[in-house]
């Protein structure tokens, strides 16, 4: 296989920004859960990869499927802000940025299926885990933006049916691309210009969808995204707006 396919130091290091400080793992446990054991002793923006993870984590407490150079798995560590309360805008902010690069990268059309999630033809390409780390008294101190992108598919069969993958590229390049730009753009995440773009690239906007609700299926269809990037749905009792939780969209 083409040296360009495969992660390797020196070829990330020609792609990160002279500011962002990175290590490369051949086998970890999981990029994020690294950067949250060990970001008092790194410096900020500081960006984990793996070839491999074996306790990949997805949201909701799922397992995220991360064998061998099958996919890019790398998460950035960031300092937090006043203005940041939860994960909801740095997932969307990082959606956005994924989202482009995934398109620059491939030619293909990828979408955000809010809040996290990355689809290419109605099959997730890839996921978004968002995480704040907290001193002891609660307070938001660190936030870790840990992101899984599809590069092969060689998947287990239960993930054949709703998986794709972006297909063959460099990862050292679309991992440095990402991560230079999450880097710069979270500078200013206060601005909130990514909404716009965050709608634009929506899967699901104008869809049927569900969401739970005290172990309910909820049926509505999404109409728009608020600038804080919650969703907005039209259920058979009114208007509802979504900040967390996970939506499926109802297949025809
Ligand atoms: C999801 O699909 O719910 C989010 C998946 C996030 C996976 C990435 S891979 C790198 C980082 N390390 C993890 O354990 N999870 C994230």
């Amino acid at each position: 296989m083409d040296k360009n396919f495969k992660l390797s130091k020196a070829n990330l290091l020609d792609n990160f920004n002279k500011n962002i400080q990175f290590s490369l793992f051949d086998e970890i446990s999981s990029t994020n859960d690294y950067l949250k054991e060990h970001f008092t002793s790194l410096s900020v923006p500081y960006v984990a990869i793996a070839r491999r993870q074996t306790n990949g984590r997805g949201r909701l407490g799922r397992s995220f499927y991360s064998s061998k150079e099958t996919g890019a798995y790398f998460s950035i560590l960031l300092s937090t802000k006043d203005s940041i309360k939860n994960t909801l805008a740095i997932t969307s902010l990082s959606s956005v940025i994924v989202c482009e690069e995934i398109r620059k990268h491939t030619n293909k059309n990828a979408k955000i299926k809010w809040v996290n999630d990355i689809y290419i033809d109605d099959k997730k390409v890839c996921g978004i885990l968002t995480e704040l780390i907290s001193d002891k008294n609660n307070k938001p101190c660190a936030v870790v933006v840990g992101i899984g992108i599809n590069l092969s598919s060689d998947f287990p069969d239960e993930l054949k049916n709703i998986a794709a993958n972006v297909g063959l590229l460099n990862p050292n390049s679309i991992i440095a691309d990402i991560s230079n730009r999450i880097v710069n753009e979270y500078d200013n995440i206060s601005n909130i210009d990514f909404i716009p773009k965050y709608k634009e690239y929506s899967y699901i906007l104008g869809k049927e969808i569900y969401f739970t609700e005290n172990n309910k299926k909820i049926y509505s269809k999404a109409i728009d995204i608020d600038n804080d990037a919650s969703l907005i749905v039209q259920t058979e009792n009114g208007i509802k707006k979504l900040s967390s939780g996970e939506i499926s969209v109802r297949l025809k």
